[in-house]
C-alpha cells in the first residue's frame, strides 16, 4: 500500500527526521562555527529566515512530526510509550540543530551590524562639495548691494507680460519692429516674453505711484541668434527713480556713483544722445575701461570707453499710463545687460559660456 497513513508511524518519524536532515544540511555550518564566521550581511539576513521557514516546515502545526505526534494515541498501548518516545526523541534533535543555528547566526548577525554602525572617529571626515552661486548673480548682487546703499528697492515681476506692460504703457508705437514677431517672442495666446525689465518699470509705479525709487534685475527674450554677444535670453537691470524735480543731473550723478562704487572712485561716466520711445531726452552711458583706465586695451577695444546700457528721463506718456501727474513728477530710468558686463569683468570673450553650464567653467567665479 502506498501514501503517507499507510506507512508504518515509527518510519514516518524516521522519514521526517530524514528529510528534516537532507533541508538542514547546508545550515550545518552554523553548528560548528563561531560568531567569527565571515559572511556578508545580506546573505546572513537571509540566512536567517530561512531557519525560521525550516523551523515552521518541521516543526510547526501542520509538519510531518506533528502529523505523527497525533498517531500516539492511536498505537496499541504496548507500543505507545516506546513511540512516544520516538517522536520526542526527533523533535528534541531537530529543535536542538535548529536552536544551536539560530543562535550561532544571531551572534554572526549581531557582530556585522555593530561593525556596519560602528564609526571609526578617527577617519578624516567625507567633505560635501559645496556649490556656488552663479556669476550672472554674484555680479547681480553686487550690483543691487550698491542700490539699495543708494536706498533704492528691488523689485521683480513676471516674465510673460501683455503688450500693455511691454510696449503700450512704454510709448512704443504700434508699427515699432520690437513689437514685431521677429524680434519679441509670443506664446500662442499672444503674450510677449518681456523683451526688456522696462516692464517692471510699470508694474512698480502701478502699485507704488510716486515718489519711487527701485531697481528691477531679471530675466528677459529677445529672438537674437546666438553669437558671442548675443543670447535669446540674458539678463538687465532697469533702475527707475520718480519724485518732484528730478532731473538729468540726478540721472548722470547715480549712473556715475553707481559705476564708481563698481569699478573704483577713479572711474569716468560720458552720456551720448540716443532714443528710447520710453525716455526722452535719451542717452547712452558709457564708462572709462576699468583694465587700461582709458588708455585703450584689448577689453575696451582700444576705446578707452566700454558702452554699458541706455538711459533718460522718463517720457511724460509713460507717467501718464500709470495714473502719475508728469507736471507735477519726472524721473530718470536706466537699464544695462548684466551678461555682456559679466563677460567683460571676467575677460569672457563668448557670454554663450555663461549658459552651458559646464561645471568646470562655472566653479572658477566664487
Ligand atoms: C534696453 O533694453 C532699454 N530698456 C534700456 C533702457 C532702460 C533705456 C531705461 C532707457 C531707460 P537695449 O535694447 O539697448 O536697451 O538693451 C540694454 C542692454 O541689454 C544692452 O546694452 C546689452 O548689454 C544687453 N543686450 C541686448 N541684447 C542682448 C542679447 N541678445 N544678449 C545679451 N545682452 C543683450
Amino acid at each position: 500500500m502506498e501514501g503517507h497513513n499507510a506507512q508504518d508511524p515509527t518510519e514516518q518519524v524516521e522519514s521526517a527526521r530524514k528529510a528534516f536532515e537532507q533541508e538542514f544540511g547546508r545550515f550545518a555550518r552554523f553548528i560548528e562555527a563561531s560568531a567569527e564566521l565571515r559572511l556578508p550581511l545580506s546573505e546572513a539576513d537571509s540566512e536567517q529566515r530561512s531557519l525560521k521557514e525550516l523551523r515552521t516546515r518541521h516543526l510547526g502545526k501542520k509538519s510531518a512530526l506533528a502529523a505523527s505526534k497525533k498517531l500516539i494515541g492511536r498505537v496499541g498501548p504496548d507500543a505507545r510509550a516506546a513511540f512516544g518516545q520516538v517522536v520526542q526523541s526527533a523533535e528534541a534533535e531537530i529543535a536542538s540543530a535548529l536552536d544551536q543555528a539560530e543562535q550561532t547566526l544571531g551572534g554572526i548577525l549581531q557582530t556585522l551590524r555593530n561593525e556596519r554602525e560602528s564609526i571609526d572617529v578617527t577617519l578624516p571626515g567625507r567633505r560635501p562639495r559645496l556649490g556656488h552661486r552663479h556669476p550672472i548673480t554674484l555680479l547681480r548682487e553686487r550690483i543691487e548691494d550698491i542700490f539699495v546703499a543708494l536706498g533704492y528697492a528691488i523689485e521683480d515681476d513676471r516674465e510673460i507680460e501683455t503688450d500693455f506692460y511691454n510696449f503700450d504703457a512704454l510709448n512704443i508705437p504700434q508699427n515699432h519692429p520690437a513689437r514685431a514677431p521677429q524680434d519679441t517672442f509670443y506664446t500662442t495666446d499672444g503674450f510677449a516674453l518681456r523683451s526688456q525689465t522696462s516692464t517692471v518699470q510699470i508694474h512698480a509705479m502701478q502699485r507704488r505711484g510716486a515718489p519711487v525709487r527701485m531697481i528691477a534685475p531679471g530675466r528677459v527674450f529677445r529672438r537674437d541668434t546666438p553669437d558671442p554677444t548675443h543670447n535669446p535670453m540674458f539678463f538687465q537691470v532697469e533702475g527707475l527713480c520718480v519724485d518732484e524735480g528730478i532731473t538729468m543731473a540726478h540721472l548722470k550723478g547715480t549712473v556715475a556713483e553707481f559705476l564708481r562704487r563698481m569699478f573704483g572712485p577713479s572711474t569716468v561716466t560720458r552720456f551720448r544722445p540716443s532714443y528710447f520711445p520710453f525716455t526722452e531726452p535719451s542717452a547712452e552711458f558709457d564708462f572709462s575701461c576699468f583694465k587700461c583706465g582709458g588708455q585703450g586695451c584689448r577689453i575696451c577695444k582700444n576705446s578707452g570707453w566700454i558702452e554699458l546700457g541706455g538711459s533718460g528721463m522718463v517720457h511724460p506718456n509713460v507717467l501718464r499710463a500709470v495714473g502719475i501727474d508728469p507736471q507735477r513728477f519726472s524721473g530718470f530710468a536706466f537699464g544695462l545687460g548684466i551678461d555682456r558686463m559679466c563677460a567683460l569683468m571676467y575677460g569672457l570673450d563668448d557670454i554663450r559660456l555663461l549658459f552651458e553650464n559646464d561645471v568646470r567653467f562655472l566653479e572658477q567665479f566664487e
